[in-house]
């Protein structure tokens, strides 16, 4: 979603802010802006609509000098793509960049009736609110203090005003903020990325709290403007892991790298020897675990399907334990029951999406455990839950989600063994679950090498049509939901995915020769029955591709059969095909693959 970028200190502002948009440009967004001050302080303003290139032409034209400034990626939600709604917006003294939703906006413009607005944006109101509280005896912290005490909302917001030159103000609520100390220099940015080669050393801002910078760092306060101690954290991550390394996309590299990304994953935790494998900072105790009856799993998108596919594990490996799998943007306002010995899963690659948050806090005050699975070190879920795991997928900045998917469901694999064992369940099953997880990073590399072609090749002769219909059984039907979900959205193909047995009960009635069926087919007990529906699909014209792992005859247009001994770790070697079809599909329809339409890399609002 939008991206925040701020700089005091002794380097040349424009560069620092225009390479911190940069490494946020994946997060998506509409339109970019810098606001920055000169040697005389004097501000000085750029704003354009379109990508960063646009931006940096404008400037160009007038560059901007000076070393303290702000900058923002905008993602549109009040007011279309205009100059005048980009940020930073300019009211009085005051320039303000900031992401999140300031929903009492129209109250507090109605009340500014002096102020002439020139944008539909909630953010120029809130920079009116704020000028309105800075007259001469004010300082900019207590103007901003005072404004965001009438608001209602969510922001992560810098600000700064000619009148006093060496300072930026940064307060955050629900939009993390990430403060950079560096040696006679200081950044801030709504994503570490933005950080990385500048310094490693960082606060963390919680929500409610407020802080006052310049170049010699920062001072955190409460919004009663009391100060609060702040520990400064290291961050996290290379600056190559953040780079493309070669390939054309990131999301290639993404897919790609899936095989390095497990072995992080995997590391330490999983011994294939003995069979047991082990979460650290779960913060559960041995009878917990053991007592523990209901597994409820959250996530939105593909953290949701990432869910869906591990709640088939957890319910044949577990015995006496319930899993449930919601989808957040529904939990959040349903009426639900958690029984006793309860615990929460709460999914997430970017670690803020706003609805599997606001589950994680409900969940939380109904009194259970919530556990967080999170890719994104330091963010909010890994800071707000009782306790929980990376899964060390590295930055994933391909808005698609790859290898975070891969890793979720093999962490959540970790935990159901975990329980498998404490609960008395099938130790063979567990072992063989190790096992295959051990060899999961090599498969996934040996897999996606050899048949990256054959779905290079397959995507080509696919990318023509403009419907799509995904279909699996048992673990191969979230497996569809995910492929489907991918090839949408780096596509824009309308892909449909449904449990093949469900085939009946209508979606059928959608087949014909303009369609391809896209058919997960697992060599096991339900083999036939998939291949019952495939058939059905063909009679009706549908062009058929099939992607499996078993070596008996399948009747269908195409089919890519993958070599491998694994059996519970199939679904995520087919995966990495489906992604792989996605990718090509999306690059023969000459698509911006990293940055597809309407989409932002975490959704941080409602
Ligand atoms: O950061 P999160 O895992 O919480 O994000 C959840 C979804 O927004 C995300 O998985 C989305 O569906 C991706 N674009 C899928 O590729």
């Amino acid at each position: 979603m939008c991206g925040i970028v701020g700089y005091v200190g002794k380097r040349p502002a424009q560069d620092v802010l225009i390479s911190g948009l940069r490494r946020l440009e994946y997060r998506g967004y509409d339109s970019a802006g810098i606001a920055t001050l000169d040697s005389e302080d004097k501000p000085h303003l750029a704003r354009s609509v379109g990508k960063i290139a646009e931006l940096e032409k404008v400037l160009a034209l007038k560059p901007h000098t000076g070393t303290l400034g702000i900058g923002h990626t905008r993602w549109a939600t009040h007011g279309g793509v205009t100059v005048n709604n980009a940020h930073p917006h300019n009211v009085g003294d005051v320039f303000l960049v900031h992401n999140g939703i300031i929903e009492n906006f129209r109250g507090l413009k109605a009340a500014l009736k002096d102020v002439e607005f020139k944008s539909d944006t909630d953010t120029e109101v809130l920079a009116a609110l704020i000028n309105s509280k800075y007259d001469e005896k004010t300082s900019l912290k207590d103007a901003v203090a005072k404004a965001l005490k009438e608001v209602r909302g969510t922001y992560g917001i810098v600000a700064f005003s000619p009148r006093e030159p060496e300072t930026l103000v940064v307060a955050r609520l629900g939009s993390p903020l990430i403060i950079g100390l560096g040696e006679d220099e200081t950044l801030i940015a709504s994503d570490a990325s933005a950080l990385l080669g500048y310094t490693r050393n960082a606060i963390y801002l919680n929500d409610g709290e407020l802080a006052v910078c310049n170049k010699e760092g920062a001072k955190v306060y409460n919004l009663d403007l009391k100060p609060i101690a702040s520990t400064p954290e290291e961050i996290q991550g290379e600056l190559e892991q953040i780079q493309k390394g070669g390939y054309d996309h990131f999301l290639l590299k993404e897919i790609m790298e899936q095989g390095t990304a497990l072995k992080n994953t995997l590391s330490g935790r999983v011994d294939a020897k003995n069979g047991t494998m082990r979460l650290g900072g779960l913060n559960l105790t041995p009878k917990e675990l053991k007592n523990l009856r209901h597994l409820v799993i959250v996530g939105c998108g593909t953290a949701y399907y990432a869910g869906l596919l591990a709640s088939y594990y957890f319910e044949k490996l577990v015995p006496d334990l319930t899993t449930e799998v919601v989808i957040a943007s529904e939990y959040r306002y349903r009426s639900f029951h958690l029984p006793e010995n309860s615990a929460a899963l709460i999914i997430s690659q970017s670690g803020e999406t706003a609805d599997t948050l606001a589950c994680l806090r409900e969940i939380k005050r109904r009194g259970a455990k919530v556990l967080g699975i999170v890719n994104v070190i330091g963010s909010t879920i890994a800071r707000e839950v009782d306790g929980g795991t990376y899964v060390y997928a590295g930055p994933e900045i391909s808005v698609a989600s790859t290898k975070a998917f891969t890793a979720q469901v093999t962490t959540m694999l970790i935990f159901a063994g975990m329980l498998a064992e404490s609960h008395g369940g099938n130790m063979d099953t567990v072992r063989q679950l190790a096992s295959e997880l051990v060899a999961l990073p090599e498969n996934i590399e040996k897999t996606l090498k050899a048949y990256e072609k054959d779905m290079k090749k397959l995507a080509e002769k696919y990318a023509k049509y403009d419907n799509a219909l995904y279909l699996g059984r048992d673990t191969a039907y979230p497996l569809a939901l995910e492929g489907a979900l991918k090839l949408k959205e780096v596509s824009y193909v309308h892909a449909e995915a449904y449990a093949a047995g469900e085939l009946k009960h209508g979606p059928i009635a959608l087949v014909d020769d303009r369609f391809f069926e896209l058919v997960d087919v697992l060599d096991g007990p339900l083999f036939e029955k998939t291949l019952g529906g495939l058939q059905e699909v063909r009679a009706r014209g549908g062009h058929t591709i099939v992607l499996t792992d078993s070596k008996k005859d399948i009747d269908c247009d195409d089919i890519v059969r993958i070599d491998t001994d694994a059996k519970l770790t199939v679904p995520l070697l087919l995966n990495t095909l489906q992604q792989l079809f996605a990718y090509y599909v999306a690059v023969a329809r000459g698509n911006d693959v990293d940055q597809p339409r309407n989409l932002a890399k975490s959704v941080t609002v409602e």
